[in-house]
């Protein structure tokens, strides 16, 4: 399913490593990137409730000449539907808008720590999901290390994947280590530092593409900034998603399994973390 490696969930479940995100991708768009980066053998494509494009998502599934079987979607349930009801509601509604009777990953969007009862009664629907085979894995997004650890102590089913701001400006390397031991997937959203580009002033200093030591090994590879960080992400055993609409940068990120980066030049990448995120803070976000 999909080109390049897979990892394997704590259910068994395989899953792409590296996939399409679409977030801000407009209605008019997404089923254009989606069927464009299927096509050139994505095997992964990451929506939301809120990103309000599930319907061209699935549009852009059915247009393209790749079989339901061959590919992953995941979506999240937004904040605003969480509680055990409503995440049952807006699950069925986030199926229907893709077509499809099956997700293979669902997630919980948010933490949401003001009200966190809210938040684990939100993952008791995600475990009825599971349960009746109607979503293949389920997982989290945004949780820190002691988030998970308290959903864990009032759950059953360990998330299979925690997906988080993750590129070099922020690296999070205590989450990845975290989920390692607790056997979850480490997936990447920012994978290039969108959020630092489209939240920031715009200086190059902001931009993990524009940064010299990334620059000097796009020269050495023969390979682009993006297409760099992109390798660095999968050499270290994450899931990048990189968000594109445009086809040639679609086509662009995912010419990165050819080449692999040095354990120096993982490290190298690695050192050039801020420990300052781009996107909200987990420990105070509110419903959305
Ligand atoms: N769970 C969460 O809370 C959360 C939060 C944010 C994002 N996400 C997920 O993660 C995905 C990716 O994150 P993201 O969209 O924030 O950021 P990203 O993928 O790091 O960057 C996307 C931005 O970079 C541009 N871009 C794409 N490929 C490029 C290339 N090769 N060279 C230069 N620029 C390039 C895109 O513009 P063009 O489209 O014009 O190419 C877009 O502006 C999202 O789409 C979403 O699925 C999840």
């Amino acid at each position: 399913m999909g080109i390049g490696p897979s990892l394997t969930f704590n259910n068994g479940v395989e899953m792409p490593a590296f996939g399409l995100g679409v977030f801000q991708s407009s209605k008019e768009d997404t089923a254009a990137a989606v069927r464009t980066a299927l096509e050139a053998g994505y095997g992964l494509i990451d929506t939301a409730a809120g990103y309000q494009n599930e319907a061209e998502v699935g549009k852009g599934i059915r247009d393209s000449s790749v079989a339901r079987s061959e590919i992953f979607i995941t979506t999240k349930l937004r904040t605003r539907d969480f509680g055990y009801e409503s995440a049952l509601r807006a699950f069925d509604a986030s199926l229907t808008e893709l077509g499809v009777d099956v997700v293979d990953l669902y997630l919980l969007h948010w933490p949401v720590p003001r009200i966190f009862e809210n938040t684990v009664a939100s993952w008791r629907a995600c475990e009825r999901f599971l349960a009746e085979g109607r979503a293949r894995a389920i997982g989290v997004c945004n949780f820190t290390p002691a988030q998970l650890s308290t959903l864990m102590e009032q759950t059953e089913v360990v998330p299979a994947l925690n997906q988080i701001e993750l590129h070099p400006f922020f690296v999070q390397a205590d989450h990845s280590e975290t989920h390692r031991k607790l056997g979850i997937v480490t997936q990447a959203w920012s994978p290039i530092g969108g959020i630092q580009r489209y939240r920031g002033d715009g200086s190059a200093e902001r931009d993990p593409l524009r940064h010299p030591v990334i620059a000097e090994l796009a020269r050495k590879y023969g390979k682009t900034p993006a297409q760099v960080v992109l390798r660095w992400q999968l050499d270290l055993g994450h899931s990048p998603i990189p968000k594109s609409i445009n086809p040639q940068r679609i086509l662009e990120n995912a010419d990165i399994f050819d080449f692999a980066l040095l354990p120096e030049e993982v490290a190298a990448v690695s050192a050039l973390d801020t420990g300052h995120r781009g996107g909200p803070d987990p420990n105070t976000h509110g419903p959305t």
